[in-house]
């Protein structure tokens, strides 16, 4: 293990880069047995800056190995976010039938043009890899899609449709979302539009994303759309809503009256999902921050780090559709098996668990109980508190005396979520910890919260209080070490 994972607060199981400022996941594309994750980079500093696309590789998605940065900016402008495809087919003519390239599709930013005060700034661009990504070439004729005159014109999320035998583009303009469709990496043309009228839209929407999805237990299928906003998430600053609804090949149409959020923390912003992934599995990534205060979190070498990887389901609970994230399977492979325990509490006590050495843990219990306290305390009084609220529906997780929290002044805000449709009966808890980060799942990701926290010294003791007038049990109650 190298010795950058022992700096003050670095994630040990969380992707993070070695060194400087990260931003949104891009490019996630699985090809001959290699997750890549790209990234929003910017290696001269740890604040935003002239953005590259760094460029990491994984197995298991747990485990990554660096690589050298894949796309640098160039005179058509900074990299800003986008996709990757395997062009199987070789559609784009960039490869060979026998080595089909991948190609990454990105957002070309031109500063100069923006400080112009032109609107025009932002176009796409496409870049191929022979080599299953080590080395990358631009493609000549970029950009590929021109802008005549749209602001916030960017990050396109393109993937293989089969039933119409064309690959199709996610583009966001502003307040909307627009597809497009080609039928060679290349050439596009503008299909639909959607969301003006629909969804939250407290600030402009980044990181569009959409796939099939069954729903469990049934023969049905539904489409999920994924805008990130920022501002105007549900805890203010930067988050991601999702539409459930269905795609005939041009256009994505939704009958979805709420805003609806595949997190309800404020630190889980511009996630996407890979394509190809083995298994049909959907699994999504985020990155774990939040534009209210990612250029001033306190790390020094670094700054922020991707959410934990997550597989994506629909289910049918109560009479809700949802959209359900939950860590990938393989994440079981870095938690250390724990014996487990019945833990009861009468009402208004409460039980104190030592929590020394796990500061990267992974907790879990079931429970029927429906409002309890859940408190991380060290020794230097420093305590991140989470409680669930029957009377209110809500849960909600109060860092305002978590440890380091006056570097941005909406940091200590408490963050709540309504938990409101939970169904009757022993649900699951699970809190994955690890040196700046709480990730929460409840009834195995119908719900969950991600929040950044930076503790002076690790937690070592936590402490459950039940705050009902009933007797709270907890069943197959664990903490379990999670390796780096
Ligand atoms: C989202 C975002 C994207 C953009 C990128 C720039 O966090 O604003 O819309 O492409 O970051 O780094």
């Amino acid at each position: 293990k190298v010795e950058y994972y022992s700096e003050p607060h670095r994630p040990q199981f969380h992707f993070t880069p070695e060194e400087k400022w990260m931003n949104d996941p891009n490019g996630l594309v699985y090809n001959d047995g290699i997750f890549h994750l790209f990234y929003q980079y910017y290696p001269e500093d740890i604040v935003w800056g002239p953005m590259h696309w760094g460029h990491a590789t994984s197995e298991d998605l747990i485990h990554w190995n660096h690589k050298p940065i894949a796309l640098f900016p160039d005179e058509h402008g900074y990299i800003f976010s986008g996709s990757a495809v395997l062009d199987e087919q070789n559609t784009s003519g960039l490869g060979t039938e026998d080595n089909p390239p991948l190609v990454a599709i990105f957002t070309y930013h031109n500063s100069d043009a923006e400080k112009d005060g032109r609107n025009d700034y932002q176009t796409q661009g496409i870049a191929y890899s022979l080599d299953n990504g080590d080395t990358w070439t631009k493609y000549e004729g970029n950009p590929v899609i021109g802008n005549d005159g749209i602001k916030d014109f960017r990050d396109p999320k393109v993937f293989w449709h089969d039933k119409t035998k064309q690959w199709k583009m996610l583009l966001v303009a502003g307040d909307h979302l627009q597809i497009w469709s080609s039928s060679n990496l290349k050439e596009w043309k503008k299909t639909s539009e959607f969301g003006k009228e629909q969804g939250a839209h407290g600030g402009v929407w980044e990181c569009p994303d959409m796939f099939e999805l069954q729903i469990e237990g049934t023969d049905e299928t539904k489409w999920v759309l994924l805008i990130s906003i920022n501002p105007g998430a549900p805890n203010g600053g930067s988050g991601t809503q999702y539409f459930i609804g269905n795609f005939d090949g041009n256009t994505f149409t939704s009958d979805q009256k709420s805003n609806r959020w595949i997190d309800w923390g404020t630190d889980n912003y511009a996630g996407v999902t890979y394509n190809n992934a083995p298994k049909d599995e959907r699994i999504f990534i985020g990155w774990m921050s939040n534009w209210n205060y990612a250029n001033q979190t306190p790390t020094e070498k670094w700054r922020s780090a991707m959410t934990l990887p997550r597989n994506l389901a629909l289910q049918k609970i109560g009479d809700n559709l949802e959209l359900i994230s939950y860590p990938i399977e393989n994440f079981e492979k870095v938690v250390t098996k724990g014996s487990k325990k019945e833990v009861v509490i009468e009402p208004a006590h409460k039980e104190v668990v030592p929590f020394k050495g796990l500061q990267q843990s992974d907790m879990r219990f079931t429970t029927s109980s429906r409002d309890f306290q859940l408190v991380f305390k060290n020794q230097n009084e420093e305590k991140l508190i989470m409680g669930l609220d029957s009377k209110v529906g809500e849960f909600l997780i109060d860092r305002s005396r978590s440890g380091k929290i006056d570097f941005q002044e909406d940091f200590t805000n408490i963050m709540t979520m309504p938990a409101d449709n939970l169904p009757d009966g022993e649900v699951e808890f699970r809190i994955v910890t690890d040196r700046s980060s709480v990730e929460i799942f409840i009834n195995k990701g119908q719900y969950s919260m991600t929040a950044q926290v930076f503790p002076n010294t690790d937690y070592d003791e936590m402490v459950i209080t039940n705050t009902s007038d009933a007797l709270m049990k907890l069943n197959n109650f664990g903490i379990a070490e999670v390796k780096g």
